[in-house]
């Protein structure tokens, strides 16, 4: 059985709720598009307007702390963004890890945090230039997501997707070659399949993500063991957002 494409924005710190109506637009157009699973991470601010005028979209939270709650002034729990409307997170982003110094034991740590509060969660990995120009994209790419990955999901690993993300490609305009995605996503599911078994590592969706626009999405969502992307400027308006989930749904994969 292979699941849908998932095709996930990732509205970052974009958006008031002058936007809502792009968000409508979005949950409209995705409607007609069933054959993919089309989803939106707007600020937490917008969770709850985003959840509760949306008919089909998923709705999730671009991170979450990783303790139940307690004195962490500014930070919001998984409990919390659930109790908003999210149905999943998206943790370990590279802007994450760069602007907050998350490490991948934080990352992991959110992660069970997330999934004991009933959400999905979308885990992000990815190498910068200077990884990949030295060689070592592949294994830098293996070793961070192993450990950020929860110790124990293996009765809820259909709560798990990968986006693999080259730091690089992200918002640059630059993406990653046809190759270098299928190799990078070709290594991250043996990875799942060593960490979970044949049976459930080759279910679990890997996203691409670093500039996916309507103009290149056909091209990467039809590379091998690609189930989706996780966009971020090209989600802010329906129409780039919806011209990518149109692809999704004319891959062989849909
Ligand atoms: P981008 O961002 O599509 O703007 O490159 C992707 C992401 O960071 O998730």
């Amino acid at each position: 059985m292979s699941l849908r494409p998932y095709i996930v924005g990732n509205w970052k710190m974009h958006g008031t709720r002058a936007m809502l109506s792009e968000a409508r637009a979005i949950d409209r157009a995705a409607q007609r598009h069933m054959k993919v699973e089309v989803a939106l991470a707007p600020p937490y601010t917008l969770i709850h307007p985003v959840h509760r005028e949306a008919e089909q979209i998923g709705v999730g939270a671009q991170d979450c702390h990783d303790a139940d709650g307690g004195a962490h002034t500014g930070d919001i729990s998984a409990a919390m963004i659930a109790d908003a409307g999210a149905k999943f997170v998206i943790l370990g982003h590279s802007e994450r890890r760069q602007d907050h110094n998350e490490k991948d034991a934080i990352v992991r740590a959110k992660a069970e945090s997330a999934l004991a509060a009933g959400l999905r969660i979308i885990v992000c990995c990815g190498e910068s230039e200077a990884t990949r120009d030295s060689g070592r994209a592949v294994s830098f790419v293996k070793k961070q997501l192993k450990a950020s990955l929860p110790e124990r999901i293996d009765n809820a690993l259909e709560k798990l997707t990968i986006a693999y993300e080259p730091i690089w490609a992200i918002g640059t305009g630059k993406t990653a070659t046809v190759e270098d995605i299928a190799e990078m996503h070709g290594e991250i599911r043996a990875l799942l399949i060593a960490l979970y078994g044949e049976e459930h590592g080759s279910e679990v969706r890997i996203l691409y993500g670093g500039s996916v626009k309507p103009e290149n999405a056909a091209e990467i969502l039809s590379t091998a063991q690609v189930g989706g992307a996780l966009v971020g400027g090209a989600s802010l308006t329906a129409d780039s957002f919806m011209g990518i989930a149109l692809a999704a749904g004319e891959t062989d994969e849909g």
